[in-house]
This record gives C-alpha cells, sequence and structure tokens, in this order.
C-alpha cells in the first residue's frame, strides 16, 4: 500500500489564524457597543482593571511554562545513536522550593487586588442614590423607581454621576442583568433579591442583554440605559408620572391587551376585573410591560425593534415571527382563537393608541 505523506498547507493554516485572530478582535474592540473594553463608569473601570491584572499574570504563566516545555522538548529530544536513558535523578529540594513559592506570591498577586475590588464594590457610596427595582421576565425587563412611583420596561433612565443601587430579581428563571460599560453580571434570581450598584460617569446610550441562557429569546432579551443628566433625568420622571396621554382605546381591552398589560390612570378601572373574569375562565396570563408611558420608549420587543408605525405593526400582527418564542406570540394565538382575530382596523387603532401614550 502506498501512503502518501500529508502536506501542510502552510499559508492555508496562517490565513485561517488570521481570520481567527480578527474575528476575536472584532468582538473586543472598544467601539463595539457592548465591548467590556470601553468602561463608562467607576464600577465597570475597576473591573476591567481586575481583568487586566490577571490575564497579564495568566498571560506571564502561560508563556513561562509553555516557552520551558518547548525548550525542553527540543533540547532534549532523542538523537541519533543516543543510549536508550540519559541518567535519571531523583528530588532536588532548591528546585522544589523555588516552585512552591513562585506560585504563592503569584497566587497572592491576583488575590490581593481581587479581594480589594470585591469588598470596595459591594456597597454603594454612602450619600444620595438612585434605587431601581429590576425584575426579569421571559423575555424583557421591568424598571420600578419606588420613590418616585414610575414603573417602565427595557429602557432604564438614569442621571449621571450619582450611584444607582438596583434591587435584582425573576419572575420567572434566572437571567443575568449586564450592561458591559457600566458593570459586570448579576444573576437575577427567582425568590432571590441580589443587589448591586454601578454609575455612569458621562451621558450616553448603553447597551444591556441577559446574560444567563433563559429559554427561547435570551439572545433577544435586550435593554437600553440611557444616561442623562440630572435635570433630564427629573423632567424624564415628571413625564412619567403623569396620567397617560390618551383615554385607552375600545381595542386595547376588546382584544385582550389589558389581560397581560396595564396602563396606568382613570381607565384602567375594571382592567383589573376583566383580567381576573379572563383567569377565572382559564386564559394564561403573564406580567407584561407597563405601557402607560410607550411613546417616550424608543423601542419595542425588549429593545428588539425601534419604535415606528411599521414595527409597531409588524409586532402585534405577528409577535412570533418578530421574536420566536416570546409570550405575546403564544398568547396571541390563545386570544385571538377565544375572541376574534385581529383585523387591519384593530391593528390600526392599537398602533395609533399605543403611539399616542406619549
Ligand atoms: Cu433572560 Cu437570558
Amino acid at each position: 500500500m502506498v501512503v502518501h505523506s500529508l502536506r501542510i498547507p502552510w499559508r492555508l493554516i496562517i490565513l485561517a489564524s488570521l481570520m481567527l485572530v480578527t474575528v476575536l478582535w472584532s468582538g473586543c474592540y472598544p467601539s463595539n457597543p457592548q465591548s467590556t473594553f470601553d468602561p463608562a463608569g467607576r464600577i465597570a473601570r475597576e473591573q476591567l482593571t481586575l481583568f487586566q491584572i490577571i490575564f497579564w499574570t495568566a498571560a506571564f504563566v502561560f508563556v513561562v511554562v509553555e516557552g520551558a516545555l518547548i525548550y525542553a522538548v527540543f533540547r532534549f529530544r532523542k538523537k541519533a545513536g543516543q543510549q536508550p536513558l540519559p541518567k535519571q535523578t531523583h528530588g532536588n529540594t532548591p528546585l522544589e522550593v523555588t516552585w512552591t513559592i513562585i506560585p504563592a506570591l503569584i497566587l497572592v498577586v491576583i488575590a490581593v487586588p481581587t479581594i480589594t475590588t470585591i469588598f470596595a464594590q459591594a456597597d454603594a457610596p454612602e450619600g444620595e442614590v438612585v434605587r431601581v427595582k429590576a425584575v426579569a421576565h421571559q423575555w424583557w425587563w421591568e424598571f420600578n423607581y419606588p420613590e418616585v412611583g414610575v414603573t417602565t420596561a427595557n429602557e432604564l433612565h438614569i442621571p449621571i454621576n450619582k450611584p444607582i443601587t438596583l434591587q435584582l430579581t425573576s419572575q420567572d428563571v434566572i437571567h443575568s442583568f449586564w450592561i458591559p460599560k457600566l458593570a459586570g453580571k448579576t444573576d437575577m434570581i427567582p425568590t432571590r433579591t441580589n443587589a448591586m450598584w454601578f454609575e455612569a460617569e458621562e451621558p450616553g446610550l448603553f447597551y444591556g442583554q441577559c446574560a444567563e441562557f433563559c429559554g427561547t429569546a435570551h439572545a433577544l432579551m435586550r435593554f437600553r440605559v440611557i444616561a442623562q443628566s440630572q435635570a433630564e433625568f427629573d423632567a424624564w420622571v415628571a413625564a412619567q408620572q403623569a396620567p397617560p396621554a390618551a383615554p385607552m382605546a375600545r381595542e386595547f381591552g376588546l382584544k385582550g391587551c389589558t389581560v397581560c398589560h396595564t396602563v396606568n390612570g382613570p381607565d384602567a378601572e375594571g382592567v383589573q376585573e376583566r383580567r381576573m373574569d379572563g383567569f377565572r375562565q382559564g386564559q394564561p396570563q403573564f406580567p407584561a410591560p407597563n405601557l402607560t408611558h410607550f411613546a417616550t420608549r424608543d423601542t419595542l420587543a425588549a429593545g428588539l425593534l425601534e419604535r415606528s408605525d411599521d414595527n409597531l405593526r409588524r409586532w402585534i400582527q405577528d409577535p412570533g415571527e418578530v421574536k420566536p418564542g416570546n409570550r405575546m406570540g403564544e398568547l396571541a394565538g390563545a386570544y385571538h382563537n377565544a375572541n376574534q382575530s385581529l383585523s387591519d382596523a384593530d391593528v390600526a387603532a392599537l398602533v395609533a393608541y399605543l403611539q399616542s401614550l406619549k
């Protein structure tokens, strides 16, 4: 049998390596909206510093250990005409003491800044803070500001240069709260409340993302953080506290939207009653985003789509097509079969109503 020698296509290997490096590098590039290498607040910056200390220490260990290994492999490989076994040695006290002490020192180098950072970040600084209770749902985010009585969804407004303290929990499964440029991940666990805090130093838009696999639409469970001046934040709070800008559209109640969604204000009377009626009739229900000031948000479907008439129409008509697996898609089927399907006129009325909720 003839065995052809396998020729290694070096050019291909180099090309593939370059492509891999490009992909990895572009993922970490600071201009990426979800890069952790471009912190915009104290918490994220301290976490990045800690990461760099550990990364470069590990890189140093890797180079030294792998370098020694490669050197040994080539330097002490079997040579032609060599005796069967080189001289064997056992035990070398100075060497063994050295390779115990050096790793211990390396661990100290890593442990000191790690423990310092953990303790420094544990509690929010004294003084005025903004408190937010964040509740994760499959697959959207609820944000409550208990001190000012505001509830919103998927867009977290915060003032700059002020600690934001978060109480994090979940309505259903485990999620994880993550704003790469502002703060590292914290788990959101049902029946338990986790705490974290962060601060933004400059106004801007920051992207958040669920960082724990939580089901079908996990990858589409996004949110936005809008960091603004104290005056802009106060104006936003005042706008959110106002009653809804329009009376509730007839279709909104008739088509089952109120089974899951809340719109505050006088029109909310009777909504709870209808909700309980539906529940007694065995209709499934899930808490869904509060829509009182829906039209003050820039996005819909947990940050997935820009808020526009077209996108809203698409979303109401077929939520399951826009965001596969989501609850509204699941329930729309149940309700529209139970009641009657949504006509184009119904959808148009709902779009107009929601867009009027400034
Ligand atoms: Cu929520 Cu992943």
